[in-house]
């Protein structure tokens, strides 16, 4: 069930027909095998990997950059890591580069994931195996896996922290809660918004959650380029809206630099602080939580990702099949992409020491 939402919600991002879009069972042996193909052959232990990445928009992006530049090197690759800062086209330019410069894999953190299809061919063309990392390429045949943490179950866990927050401060309904997502040219965006949606929207229907502004649809709540400033302009309007004598209770926010940008707004205007989700266990964010003013995070701890990444790439390297865990959640349009899925981890106050436990820099936040 939750499965095939979630190849519902990949399918609404690309725009295309339901019944246009292959399931599972249509196109994933052919997806697979052109997976194997690329890993048949291997190539030389010292080949360069490009890694192209998207704008700052968060923490764990800075620290993929160091973790690629660390372990590709760690293990013997001439490793290429780039940003995009300037937007698409630069990102477009660097994959080109990259293309030319010999790379063998190119992992591809896309700001828009559909906006690709030139490069991904000619690195299809040049047997250059890709790989989506957090986020999905779309409207392409020439992908060969994704990497990321469960992005749809990412949404289901703020979905359900946020219900469970809310009650913890007030045991009854009905609550009003304002949502939030993030970028809509970041295929995550909106699979966040599913997720959560799966969790709120039947809490919406029975009159448990009231969203004040009447704002209920993804393109009413999206965030343009993940901008904090974007989102807490956005919050301003609706305090200022909808909530002059009315108690806000909740806000479902999908990541925490938004989450902070939404606690700003209200602590300007005077409220209190309502139950605010989040995502990423930023360094300020873990703070907040631990001083009480945001209510959770997600735990997509990058190093593992980025650990499991390069060890799909070294099973490249060789001519293995590198790890995949899912094979029918992500069709992108044109093919269902096989996954190497990771899982996420609601944390809020009362599990942060353990959940953290193993990290050097958020463990001592949480004493
Ligand atoms: C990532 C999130 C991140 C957001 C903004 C998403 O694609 O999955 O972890 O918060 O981008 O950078």
């Amino acid at each position: 069930m939750r499965t095939f939402t979630k190849v519902l919600a990949v399918t609404a991002v690309a725009g295309l027909a339901l019944t246009g879009c292959g399931r599972s069972s249509d196109s994933t042996s052919g997806s697979t095998s052109s997976g194997s193909a690329a890993a048949a052959s291997g190539f030389a232990a010292d080949s360069v990997i490009g890694v192209s990445l998207p704008q700052k928009t968060s923490e764990n992006w800075v620290l993929a950059e160091k973790l690629f530049n660390d372990d590709l090197s760690g293990a013997g690759f001439k490793q290429d890591v780039q940003f995009a800062n300037g937007g698409v086209a630069e990102q477009q330019n660097q994959i080109d580069a990259m293309i030319t410069k010999g790379a063998k894999v190119l992992v591809v953190g896309a700001i828009d994931g559909g906006q690709l299809g030139g490069q991904l061919k000619s690195a299809k063309e040049k047997g250059i195996t890709v790989i989506a990392y957090d986020r999905l390429l779309t409207n392409t045949a020439d992908v060969d896996y994704y990497i990321a943490y469960d992005n749809f179950k990412v949404g289901v866990l703020q979905g359900t922290a946020l219900l469970e927050g809310m009650k913890a401060k007030k045991p009854n309904g009905p609550y009003n809660v304002e949502l939030f997502a993030g970028s809509p040219d970041d295929n995550n965006a909106k699979v966040f918004f599913e997720g959560a949606m799966s969790v709120l929207q039947p809490k919406i229907d029975d009159g448990t959650l009231k969203v004040v502004s009447g704002q209920t649809k993804f393109e009413q709540a999206v965030t343009q380029g993940w901008k904090a400033e974007n989102a807490q302009n956005r919050m301003d309007t609706l305090l200022a809206g909808s909530y002059t004598g009315t108690e806000l209770d909740g806000v479902l926010s999908p990541n925490d630099t938004l989450a902070r940008a939404i606690i700003t707004s209200v602590k300007s205007a005077g409220k209190p602080i309502p139950v605010v989700t989040g995502q990423d266990s930023e360094v300020e964010s873990v703070k907040s939580i631990m001083a009480g003013e945001q209510y959770s995070t997600i735990n997509k701890d990058t190093r593992n990702l980025v650990k499991e990444t390069v060890a799909m790439v070294v099973a490249l390297q060789k001519g293995e099949k590198p790890t995949v865990n899912d094979e029918k959640s992500y069709d992108n349009g044109v093919k269902v992409v096989p996954a190497n899925l990771l899982a996420p981890v609601i944390v809020t106050k009362a599990n942060a020491a353990e959940a953290y436990a193993n990290d050097p820099t958020l463990s001592p936040l949480t004493k």
